[in-house]
């Protein structure tokens, strides 16, 4: 019996991650009222990788929810196996629904890099994980990311500028061996410059196992662009000597000491959707639900993911929640569209979002299901539209360091 899910519902009458809204809905339409999260009006960041954005054109605006799945589900079929939809757990419903695969940073990578017969692969997620797929794929495919605006607002608080000022420091002050170990959500050429200084990627799944790894291979480990991942995998391994680099501060706000001393250099960078969770938030699912289980993203603050009973990675909270017996209660910490894919998914079991008020990833949202039409029909007539390339120089180093991951299957 399905338990009330209303702890994340009901304190938001003007809830904006229910089913989405029609763009011909708005009225009138105009490039300003264009569909929740949708975002008309901004710009892709000036990236070196990123393509050109070109506009929707009016008439996918003004489809309705019946039409737009009419249209999408008849584009699938006339590109059949040539094409396959990955799809991020964060995206919407009415986006997911048409991924041929759902997963993880890591899972969507490793699907990227294992489906050579498609000739498209369309990436409903975030940029830097269209770029990873660029990466990993064959030349003969074509990644298309349906809103080019749909970036990470942690990925970009890492650019490769501020990186090489950090890493000269430390090669003057120390040098000796730091290895530089890149979250999964960062631009392509800060990958790149991982794997050419014999450093790596990893994902929020396989963290501890690569920082391990690096370890092994330096002295230090210079972690970016998540602090808080970083700080959480360094809890893990036991790691005292943490530093924080903040790349607008003399030295990063460290003495050289700290910094000769250091065993893990973590970048000043979080995500706006994990920091919102709270120790509280924790203490008051437990006061209200007794015996439930909190389970975390390790993106959540130190603290967060301590008072937390587990934590792991998308696809680890939905096999954890797979797995527990009907009846079991979760109180999750992560983005809210998952959270409530689950409860719904699940109706045996209770459900719901740590964090009150709703919290989308406001990024993964701007892929609307116009977006994912007109990208679609566009690959029906032979046009790609929205393509993500990534740059040879930066292709052939940025998979190194993939490849380096995904070598060690952690
Ligand atoms: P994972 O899907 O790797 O757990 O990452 C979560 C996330 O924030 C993606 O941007
Ligand atoms: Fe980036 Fe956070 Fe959104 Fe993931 S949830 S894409 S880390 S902003």
């Amino acid at each position: 019996m399905k338990e009330n899910l209303t702890c994340t519902t009901s304190t938001t009458p003007t809830d904006p991650v229910s089913a989405f809204t029609s763009l011909a809905a708005l009225d009138p339409p105009s490039p300003r009222s264009y569909g929740p999260g949708a975002s008309f009006d901004v710009l892709p960041p000036h990236r070196a990788a990123m393509g050109r954005q070109q506009p929707l054109p009016p008439e996918y605006r003004l489809l309705s929810p019946d039409e737009l799945d009419m249209r999408i589900r008849r584009a699938r079929t006339e590109l059949g196996s040539r094409l396959v939809i990955l799809g991020h757990h964060y995206q919407r419903d009415e986006i997911v629904k048409y991924a041929d695969f759902r997963g993880d940073s890591f899972k969507l990578s490793q699907l990227a890099a294992g489906r050579k017969d498609a000739e498209y692969i369309v990436f409903c997620g975030v940029h830097f994980m269209a770029e990873s797929a660029d990466i990993l794929s064959a030349p003969h495919q074509k990644v298309v990311l349906p809103n080019l605006t749909a970036g990470c607002s942690m990925a970009d608080m890492a650019n490769l500028e501020d990186v090489e000022v950090c890493w000269d420091t430390l090669d003057e002050l120390c040098g000796d061996h730091t290895v530089p170990v890149t979250y999964m959500n960062s631009a392509a050429d800060l990958k790149a410059f991982c794997g050419e200084r014999g450093g790596v990627v990893c994902t929020s799944s396989n963290a501890p196992a690569i920082v391990r790894w690096a370890l092994d291979q330096g002295d230090r480990v210079l972690f970016f662009p998540d602090e808080h991942l970083g700080r959480n995998t360094a809890f893990r391994l036991g790691l005292e000597r943490t530093v924080v680099w903040d790349p607008r501060a003399d030295l990063g706000g460290n003495t050289r000491a700290e910094l000769q001393a250091s065993q893990m250099i973590l970048w000043k960078g979080f995500c706006s959707v994990h920091e919102r969770f709270t120790v509280e938030q924790i203490e008051q699912a437990r006061a209200e639900y007794p015996g439930i289980t909190v389970i975390v993203h390790p993106e959540c603050h130190r603290e967060v993911v301590a008072a937390a009973d587990c934590d792991g990675s998308t696809e680890y909270i939905i096999k954890v929640i797979e797995a527990a017996a009907p009846g079991s209660k979760f109180a999750v910490g992560t983005e809210i569209n998952l959270v409530r894919r689950l409860a719904d998914e699940h109706p045996d079991k209770f459900i719901f979002c740590l964090d009150p008020i709703v919290c989308p990833c406001s990024t993964m949202y701007r892929i609307h299901p116009a977006h994912l039409c007109w990208v679609l029909e566009n690959l029906v007539e032979g046009r790609i539209v929205n393509q993500i390339t990534v740059d040879e120089g930066t292709r052939y180093w940025s998979h190194v360091a993939l490849q380096r991951m995904l070598d060690m299957g952690a």
